[in-house]
């Protein structure tokens, strides 16, 4: 069922766990994420970057593909479709689109224009029924093209922006797109726990889920995070699957360069990795 992220993520947040956004790239990245969701019965936020978007032909592609998905597979479970990362006129096309979730990533733009751009797109959300997640502070590293520098969010512009009646509040906290540097000092607790008390109910969102140990994980969610995102982790997994299947000659064998066959075990070890950050995340059976 394809819902705007507020329900799922109100009762994550009262419920101390976490839901998982998990970006896509194809019609088999797509369908590994739904069923796996399904499988666990686990909430899902299928994230989307504008290049990604574009990748797959436009917003439309993407947002009828998934809409067909889910009917076409009995997916029961809520499914979020969100615009990761979106610019401001990205985000008017997955309203138009048919998306059900968007992310204005305003976090580039001085403080009042983040908060009059968030306003407006709040007006329309609440309107038609999306659910809208803000960003404060960056996160470090590159995303699709979306590079921030990673400086923490400062808590009393996160009550700003949450104040406006966003759904969730993405908050920098040291956190970084990508594989995190050995010399990575950590996620900021102090400012996700000033900026938590700040913000009061609304969900927060912990980008950069890729290689973030299991107890800064674990942590996160309990001073307030209750969306994680995962990207990078997924194609690594997908890579590594896709590379040994070839390096074996699996490909030379029979018909074994059928993409059917060539994709299945990288599709494969996409759910093994959904499935793993579901129950870190603690969202397995909450839906
Ligand atoms: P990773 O690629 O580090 O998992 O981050 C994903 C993300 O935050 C998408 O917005």
């Amino acid at each position: 069922m394809l819902v705007s992220a507020k329900e799922m993520l109100t009762k994550a947040k009262a419920g101390h766990y976490a839901v998982g956004q998990f970006n896509i790239n194809n019609l088999e990245w797509t369908k590994a994420v739904l069923l796996t969701a399904e499988e666990l019965k686990s909430p899902v936020i299928l994230g989307v970057s504008e290049g990604a978007g574009k990748y797959m032909t436009g917003f439309k592609t993407v947002a009828d593909m998934v809409k067909a998905m889910i009917e076409c597979l009995g997916i029961t479970i809520p499914v979020a479709l969100h615009l990761d990362h979106g610019t401001y006129e990205g985000c008017y096309k997955c309203i138009e689109a048919g998306f059900s979730s968007i992310m204005f990533d305003g976090s580039h733009y001085p403080i009042n224009e983040n908060v009059e751009k968030t306003k407006e797109l709040v007006k329309i959300c609440n309107e038609k029924g999306l659910s809208l997640e803000a960003e404060v502070g960056s996160i470090g590293g590159e995303e699709d093209g979306v590079v921030g520098m990673g400086e923490c969010a400062d808590p009393d512009e996160c009550k700003m922006i949450a104040d406006l009646g966003v759904t969730m509040l993405a908050a920098g906290i040291g956190n970084i797109h990508g594989k995190y540097p050995a010399n990575w000092p950590g996620l900021s607790f102090e400012t996700l726990a000033a900026v938590s008390e700040k913000v009061g109910d609304m969900p927060l969102v912990l980008h950069g889920g890729t290689g973030i140990p299991e107890d800064m994980i674990k942590k996160a969610i309990s001073l307030g995070v209750s969306k994680i995102n995962v990207n990078t982790e997924c194609q690594l997994s997908f890579a590594a699957a896709t590379r040994k299947y070839i390096e074996e000659g699996k490909d030379l064998i029979g018909k074994g360069f059928d993409p059917r066959k060539l994709l299945t075990p990288g599709f494969e070890a996409i759910k093994a990795t959904v499935k793993e950050k579901m129950e870190l995340f603690g969202s397995v059976g909450k839906a």
